[in-house]
């Protein structure tokens, strides 16, 4: 059996606002020890003392671009040193960048961010804690699609695609790793109100008030009800379930596109 001591420390990539923010103070609330990864020092280290003092658990914040593998493997050595190698890996690092263009208007190189921060960034810090993983018998890996992962939209290449392309990651991750006591998900959240599509309502690039009318459930999602779904997917009562993609969209992506205004149903 892994050590108990050794199933209580999660990694969370991009944790130093929106969902990673809440998916690290959920999972400290929970009495995991909690390792922050983002870009930036002052906000990772804030990040983390906040979560600290709100707990009482302990954290440790590392910097580092989950693009650069050498960088990865020095903070995940920082968090081995301070805390323990992680159990749980919450792959959540990316830009929710709306960069609406057709193909062949993207600027160059913007595909090739996007698969680098959502996927490569994913397989970077997989590939980081799985030796410790195998070695205890027990992880869990959790990566951040998206619901365009499951309904696509126009012209938004690059984020449909990468976040696609990490539920193949997930499932083929999922498979090599069964029989280790390792499951691998992903979570696809429909729009979820975070500081940064809140600055976009407000400055008028998005239209928050129709997007809540079109998620079924008449509002936008929660930071924490994305991490209540992580923290399920981390859980020994998940130990069945792997390679799977769980959205948390209000229902927005089994809603068709007919346009019919749900609170006025035929009668
Ligand atoms: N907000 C939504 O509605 C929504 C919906 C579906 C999926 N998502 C996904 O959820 C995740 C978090 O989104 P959010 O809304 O909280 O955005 P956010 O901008 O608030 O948080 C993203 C965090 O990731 C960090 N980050 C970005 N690039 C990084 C890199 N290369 N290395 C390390 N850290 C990096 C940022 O600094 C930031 O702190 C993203 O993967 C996003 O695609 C968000």
């Amino acid at each position: 059996m892994p050590s108990s001591e050794f199933r209580r420390v999660a990694l969370v990539t991009g944790a130093a606002s929106g969902i990673g923010h809440a998916l690290a103070e959920e999972f400290s609330a929970q009495d995991y020890a909690v390792a922050l990864v983002d870009l930036s020092e002052n906000h990772t280290r804030s990040a983390a003392q906040a979560i600290a003092e709100r707990t009482g658990n302990e954290t440790c914040w590392c910097v580092a671009d989950v693009r650069d593998p050498d960088a990865s493997a020095r903070a995940m050595d920082k968090v081995c040193a301070k805390l323990r190698a992680p159990s749980v890996l919450v792959n959540n690092a990316g830009i929710v960048v709306r960069q609406k263009a057709r193909l062949e208007d993207l600027p160059a190189g913007h595909l090739d961010e996007m698969m680098a921060i959502h996927v490569n960034g994913t397989l970077n810090w997989s590939r980081l804690v799985l030796p410790a993983m195998r070695a205890a018998g027990f992880g869990r890996i959790i990566n951040i699609s998206s619901v365009n992962a499951i309904a696509a939209v126009p012209y938004r290449i690059g984020y449909v695609t990468a976040k696609k392309a990490i539920r193949g990651v997930t499932e083929a991750l999922a498979l090599e790793t069964a029989r280790a006591g390792i499951t691998v998900n992903a979570i696809a959240p429909g729009y979820i109100l975070t500081d940064v599509l809140k600055k976009r309502a407000e400055a008028g690039i998005l239209d928050r008030r129709a997007i809540a009318d079109r998620t079924p459930v008449g509002r936008w999602g929660t930071p924490d009800e994305v991490a209540k779904a992580a923290l399920y997917l981390a859980s020994k009562d998940a130990s069945f379930v792997t390679g799977t993609t769980l959205v948390v969209d209000g229902g927005l992506s089994i809603r068709g596109d007919a346009g019919e205004d749900l609170d006025n149903a035929p009668t």
